[in-house]
């Protein structure tokens, strides 16, 4: 669409070079714009919306902090002589681009549906390599991992029936890992001896029995996620020593265990933003040297299934403001992004960092604000008393920390149509998923046998859609 969208030039207002030195690739210039890598994100946001009619919001990851993410892993793993598996957990984000990334640098994947092992293995994973978790595995998912060869994390005594006979009906064998419950109080929310995960051990030793009476099924390790944000290294501690217990124990029983899968959880702190925020997280080396001596003393390949820690700080969602109001108590800024794309915050109460990506034309005072979206629920909020400038009508703002379990979780509630996804390398920037289309969101009801009345009204309103692009509201 050839409209001047903008009469700002980001490009001559940005002739200076960000010159804040930071660790992250996704940082604030002293001029107040938000830089991801070499690139203004406000420039993006501009350039996206000549490209395309619907450009906001849409996510926007860093290649380079991916890549940092990774090797923070790979540098401790390798420095400590632990020979491993690093897994990284498909349902954080399985953007197809990304997941290439993640394969090319060494990443095996860990999958929880019979999609995530297919867009695994689009992207490159080899499925030999690939652990399977999950409660409620249906048959037909087990009869295609089964034959595609991936690990399976068995999760309770019906789980392993079904795989049993899925293996008897292919005449093929299957690789097993068990699930199981440390018994360690995490101290988190959820209380691990009521959840819905893994194996009981005193359903432990059945399990045990029926995988030594079944030939096609073959026990190669051991698996426990502790379902919670690791804030402590001793609790992984603890939870490996628990592991190693079991695992000397099964191996005594005759079993050639090689695997032992330590589930992951290692947060990031999304709070580091905050200056006066007193929130420290270990780091990743300081997990894996933890447990470093541990592996090692049993001879034993460490599989680890880390999400956030590998995709968490690589992402923001870029939005821009709809309008502020003020109610008697309450100042609102209302952004074109939702609880559709970011569920986090409503879902769990998470905190997410936001900024205004742009510095704001707005003379007024900043305030205390709930930072909101255009959905018709209460609950559709990204921020609760939040202190922000005030912004203008049509300013970027930017949610943090948004690359695991917002993408993934996304939904088209509202007829919210999923935003276009952005990948930025170094000085370029290229989508990397496209925007949905109104199409795609009436797909499933096409060959309906009601198709013809559908049809009828999109073509009599389709002669009044179309001639406002968004944008169009915020031409200065
Ligand atoms: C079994 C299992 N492994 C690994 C993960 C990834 O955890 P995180 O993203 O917190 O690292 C999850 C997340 O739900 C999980 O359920």
């Amino acid at each position: 669409m050839a409209v001047e969208l903008l009469k700002v030039d980001y490009r001559t207002a940005l002739s200076s070079k960000p010159n804040i030195s930071t660790s992250s690739n996704i940082y604030m210039t002293g001029d107040g714009h938000l830089f991801c890598e070499n690139l203004c994100v406000k420039e993006i946001q501009y350039e996206l919306a000549m490209k395309t009619d619907y450009a906001s919001p849409f996510y926007l990851y860093s290649r380079a902090q991916i890549v940092d993410n990774v090797q923070q892993y790979k540098r401790s793993l390798e420095k400590n002589d632990v020979p491993h598996l690093l897994g990284y957990t498909v349902s954080a984000n399985y953007n197809l681009e990304i997941l290439r990334i993640l394969q090319k640098l060494g990443c095996s994947a860990v999958v929880a549906s019979i999609n995530e092992i297919k867009i695994a293995m689009m992207a490159g994973f080899n499925p030999n390599m690939m652990v399977y978790n999950g409660n409620g595995k249906q048959l037909n998912e087990l009869e295609f991992a089964v034959k595609c060869g991936v690990m399976i994390n068995v999760d309770s005594l019906f789980d392993l029936e079904h795989i049993r006979k899925v293996c008897r009906m292919l005449h093929k064998k299957a690789n097993v890992l068990m699930r199981l419950h440390p018994e360690i109080d995490s101290d988190s929310s959820q209380d691990i001896t009521e959840t819905k995960f893994g194996l009981h051990h005193k359903e432990f030793d059945k399990a045990l029995q029926i995988v030594k009476e079944e030939e096609l099924v073959d026990l190669i390790g051991l698996h426990c996620h502790l379902e919670t944000t690791l804030d402590d290294v001793q609790l992984f501690k603890e939870s490996l020593d628990t592991m190693l217990f079991w695992v000397d124990k099964v191996r005594e029983m005759g079993f050639d265990i090689r695997y032992l899968n330590m589930g992951e959880g290692i947060g990031l702190n999304y709070k580091r933003h905050i200056p006066q925020s007193d929130e420290i997280l270990p780091e990743t080396k300081d997990f894996i040297s933890s447990i470093a001596e541990g592996i090692k003393s049993k001879n034993i390949c460490l599989i680890l299934e880390p999400g956030i820690s590998i995709v968490g700080n690589t992402g923001i969602l870029v939005t821009k403001v709809v309008g502020v109001k003020t109610n008697e108590n309450k100042n609102f800024i209302v952004i074109d992004g939702s609880m559709a794309e970011v569920i986090r915050p409503s879902l769990y109460g998470a905190y997410h960092h936001i900024q205004l990506i742009e510095p704001t034309m707005c003379k007024k005072e900043g305030c205390v604000f709930d930072i909101v979206g255009p959905i018709g629920e209460s609950s559709d909020f990204l921020a609760e008393d939040y202190y922000m400038p005030y912004p203008h009508e049509g300013c970027g703002l930017a949610i943090r920390d948004v690359g695991a379990y917002c993408g993934s979780m996304s939904s088209n509630y509202s007829l919210r149509q999923r935003p276009a996804e952005v990948l930025v390398e170094g000085s370029r920037w290229r989508i990397i998923r496209h925007a949905e289309v109104f199409d795609d969101i009436v797909k499933p009801f096409i060959g309906l046998p009601s198709l013809g009345v559908y049809k009828d009204y999109i073509d009599t309103t389709e002669v009044h859609l179309g001639t406002l692009h968004p944008w169009l509201t915020w031409m200065h």
